[in-house]
């Protein structure tokens, strides 16, 4: 199963941390906040959940509970919370792997489960 998104970075530009907090974990905020470009972050970490949902072909996913982190070398992963693993179970499968994109005015993230 396989979802991609793209998006404008400037759709985050006035985004509150209200807003922020309500999509996105402590962990990603952050991440995201420990760089100048963190709306690139941000934009990147919107599309791996929005890819998420286009990969399971299922609108009711929560957005918060689809947490990505990063490896020591800065690869991105998703956390395999008991969320994640109950959604992988009721579909039968077993990894998923991301990856994210970002430059000043686009990011870009595609989601693998199998
Ligand atoms: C990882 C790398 C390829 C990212 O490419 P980039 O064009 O700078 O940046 P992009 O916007 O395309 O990608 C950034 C995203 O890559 C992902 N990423 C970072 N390190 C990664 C890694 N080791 N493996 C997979 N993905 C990685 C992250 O998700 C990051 O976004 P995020 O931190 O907001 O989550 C690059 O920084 C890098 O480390 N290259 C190593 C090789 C190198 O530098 N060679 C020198 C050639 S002259």
């Amino acid at each position: 199963m396989v979802g991609i998104d793209i998006e404008k970075i400037n759709r985050f530009e006035h985004w509150t941390d209200e807003g922020y907090t309500r999509i996105f974990t402590k962990n990603e905020i952050l991440y995201a906040k420990s760089f100048e470009n963190y709306l690139e972050r941000f934009c990147g970490f919107f599309c791996v959940k929005e890819a998420f949902v286009k990969a399971l072909d299922d609108d009711t996913i929560m957005y918060k509970e689809i947490e990505v982190l990063h490896t020591d070398t800065g690869k991105p992963y998703i956390n395999r919370n008991e969320y994640i693993d109950s959604i992988l179970k009721e579909k039968h499968k077993n990894t998923i792997d991301i990856s994210i994109s970002h430059c000043k005015d686009y990011a870009v993230a595609i989601v693998v489960i199998e």
